[in-house]
C-alpha cells in the first residue's frame, strides 16, 4: 500500500514559481468576476503565488488578502467524539490543509469552538472506531487550532499557520480509504453510505480529500464520487499544496451497518435516497420490481451469486436447473463478472431476486430494485448473527423482501473434513470462542455447501409464488 502510494507521481498543479507569478493578474481577475458574476462562482479553485516562507501567515490570506480586505474571519471547529462508530470534527471560517503532513489549520477559533487540549485533536477518518486493529491502518489526520481574538485565556496551540497556497470557495471533507475498504461490503459500509451521509447535501459543490488513499477502490467508486462531487478527488498524502476551505468536515458520518438511521443524519437522509441516488448515478433504470405475469410467459429474474474458494455452491448446475423448471430466468454472475461494479449494477438492477451465500457479493443488494427479494444462504456454524448484520437487518430500509436459507450439517462439505462428533458441529460457539481467526478459518473459509435439492425446491416454489401473478 505504502509502495504504492510513493510511486504515485503527482503532476504539480502550476509549473514552478515563474509560472505561478505569472497566474497573479489572471488570479485578480477571476476574483473580481466571480464577485460581480454569480454564475461564475462554480469556478472552484483559484491559484495564489507561493509565499515567501518567512512570512507571518495570519489571518487575512488567500482571496481576502488579494482583495486587499485585511478583517480576519472567525473560524469555528466543533467535534463528536460520542459516537462508536467514528470520531467526527466539523469547521468553518479560515480552514486550510496540508496533505502531505496530514495537517488541518483552523485559523483564529472563536471562544465557543471546540477547544482541544495544547490545540491539537487527531482523528483516523475511518468509520470502524471499535475495531482497534483496523483502525491502526488508517493515518491520523491533526486538527491545530489557534486561538481567534475573541479568547482571553489561550491554552489554545499558537503555531503560525502556513500561507494558503490553491484557495477553494467549496467546502472540503476528508475521508479516509484504507481499513478493509478494498473488500466490497466494507466499501460500501465504511465509505459509501457515510460519505453519501456526510457529502450528499451539498450537492456536488464539495471537495473530497482522501488519506490513504487506494487507487484501485477511487477507480472502482468513480460513479458515486462523480455523482457526489464535480470536482476531482484530491490524494491528501501526495498533496504539498497548502489549500484554503471555508468549511471542512474531517471523518464521514456512519450510523449502522449499511444502513442510515433518518434521525442522526443533519438532512434526514433515508436508504431509500441512497438507492435513487446510485441508481442516477449508476444510470439504473429500475425503482421497483414488479411481479411476473405467468399468464403472459414472463419470468422473474434470479440472479445467482457464485463464488469460488470457499462457500462455493458445489451442485450449483443443478440448482441453475431447478429455478429455471420453476420458472425463474437465472442469471448467474461469477466473481469476475461482480468486479466491474458500474456494469454489475445494471445487471443487479434488472434482477427481482438475489441468491447467495453470505459473503461481500451480496453488498450488490444496494443496487436492486425495492421489493425486490434477497436470498441469503447462511453457511454452517452458527454464522446467524454476522449474517444478520451484515444482510438482514439492512435489508427491510432497502425495501427488499428477505429470506434466509440455513445450511443444515448436512449440506456443509465440513462433514467430509470432521467427524460428527467435533466440536464444529455439537458445539460450533466453542469455536468461535477460540479467536477470530479460527471461527473464520473453519467456518467461512473452510466449507462448501451443498444444497439439499428438495428443501432448495421448496423454498425457490414458496418464493415465485409469491413474486409472480397470474
Ligand atoms: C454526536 O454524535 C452522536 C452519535 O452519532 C449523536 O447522537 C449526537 O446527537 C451528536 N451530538 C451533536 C452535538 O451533534
Ligand atoms: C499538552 O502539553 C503538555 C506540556 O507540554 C503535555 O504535558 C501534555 O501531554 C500535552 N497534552 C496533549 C494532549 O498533547
Ligand atoms: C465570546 O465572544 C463574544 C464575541 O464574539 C463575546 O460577546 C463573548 O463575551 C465571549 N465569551 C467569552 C466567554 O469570552
Ligand atoms: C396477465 O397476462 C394475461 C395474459 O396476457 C392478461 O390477460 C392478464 O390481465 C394479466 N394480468 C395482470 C394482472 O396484468
Ligand atoms: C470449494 O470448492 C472449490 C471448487 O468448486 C474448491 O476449489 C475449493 O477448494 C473448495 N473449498 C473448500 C473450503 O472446500
Amino acid at each position: 500500500m505504502k509502495a504504492r502510494k510513493n510511486e504515485r507521481s503527482k503532476k504539480p498543479r502550476c509549473g514552478g514559481a515563474a509560472a505561478a507569478w505569472l497566474l497573479v493578474p489572471l488570479l485578480v481577475l477571476v476574483v473580481l468576476k466571480t464577485d460581480s458574476l454569480p454564475q461564475l462562482t462554480r469556478h472552484s479553485v483559484a491559484e495564489a503565488p507561493p509565499s515567501p516562507a518567512s512570512s507571518d501567515g495570519i489571518a487575512g490570506d488567500g482571496v481576502d488578502g488579494i482583495k486587499g480586505v485585511a478583517a480576519p474571519k472567525i473560524s469555528k471547529l466543533s467535534c463528536n467524539f460520542s459516537s462508536e462508530r467514528m470520531n467526527v470534527c466539523a469547521m468553518e471560517g479560515d480552514v486550510r490543509m496540508h496533505g502531505r503532513t496530514a495537517t488541518v489549520y483552523v485559523v483564529a477559533a472563536s471562544n465557543d469552538s471546540y477547544q482541544p487540549e495544547n490545540g491539537t485533536v487527531g482523528i483516523r477518518p475511518y468509520t470502524r472506531k471499535w475495531e482497534v486493529r483496523t483502525m491502526e491502518m488508517v493515518r491520523e489526520v491533526t486538527i491545530r487550532s489557534s486561538a481567534g481574538p475573541d479568547v482571553t485565556a489561550t491554552d489554545v496551540d499558537a503555531a503560525a499557520p502556513p500561507r494558503c497556497t490553491v484557495t477553494h470557495d467549496v467546502p472540503a471533507v476528508v475521508f479516509s480509504t484504507g481499513g478493509y475498504s478494498y473488500n466490497f461490503f466494507h466499501s460500501m459500509t465504511d465509505i459509501v453510505v457515510p460519505l453519501f451521509n456526510t457529502a450528499r447535501e451539498y450537492d456536488g459543490q464539495v471537495q473530497l480529500l482522501v488519506t490513504d488513499y487506494d487507487r484501485t477502490l477511487i477507480f472502482k467508486l468513480r460513479h458515486f464520487l462523480g455523482a457526489l462531487s464535480v470536482y476531482p478527488v484530491i490524494d491528501l498524502d501526495a498533496d504539498d499544496a497548502v489549500r484554503c476551505f471555508p468549511a471542512m468536515r474531517v471523518g464521514i458520518e456512519s450510523h449502522k451497518e449499511l444502513g442510515i438511521i433518518p434521525a442522526l443524519s443533519r438532512k434526514g437522509y433515508t436508504m431509500s435516497d441512497l438507492q435513487g441516488f446510485l441508481r442516477q448515478a449508476y444510470s439504473l433504470k429500475r425503482a421497483w420490481s414488479t411481479p411476473a405475469n405467468r399468464s403472459s410467459g414472463q419470468r422473474p429474474r434470479l440472479l445467482m451469486m457464485q463464488r469460488r474458494k470457499s462457500r462455493a455452491i458445489t451442485n450449483e448446475a443443478d440448482a441453475i436447473a431447478t429455478a429455471t423448471q420453476i420458472g425463474f430466468e437465472v442469471v448467474v454472475a461469477g466473481p469476475e463478472v461482480v468486479k466491474n461494479m458500474a456494469r454489475f449494477a445494471e445487471v443487479v438492477n434488472t434482477c427481482d431476486v438475489m441468491l447467495g451465500v453470505h459473503g461481500a457479493g451480496l453488498t450488490n443488494m444496494v443496487f436492486l430494485p425495492r421489493s425486490a427479494t434477497l436470498v441469503q444462504i447462511v453457511p454452517w456454524g452458527e454464522m446467524k448473527w454476522a449474517c444478520w448484520s451484515a444482510f438482514r437487518e439492512p435489508a427491510p430500509d432497502m425495501g427488499l423482501r428477505y429470506v434466509e436459507y440455513e445450511v443444515t450439517a448436512e449440506e456443509t462439505t465440513l462433514k467430509d473434513k470432521y467427524p460428527r462428533d467435533h466440536a464444529v458441529f455439537t458445539d460450533p460457539l466453542s469455536i468461535h470462542r477460540e479467536g477470530f481467526d479460527k471461527m473464520w478459518g473453519i467456518f467461512l473459509e473452510g466449507q462448501n455447501v451443498t444444497l439439499n435439492m428438495d428443501r432448495f425446491t421448496g423454498v425457490m416454489q414458496q418464493i415465485y409464488q409469491f413474486i409472480t401473478i397470474t
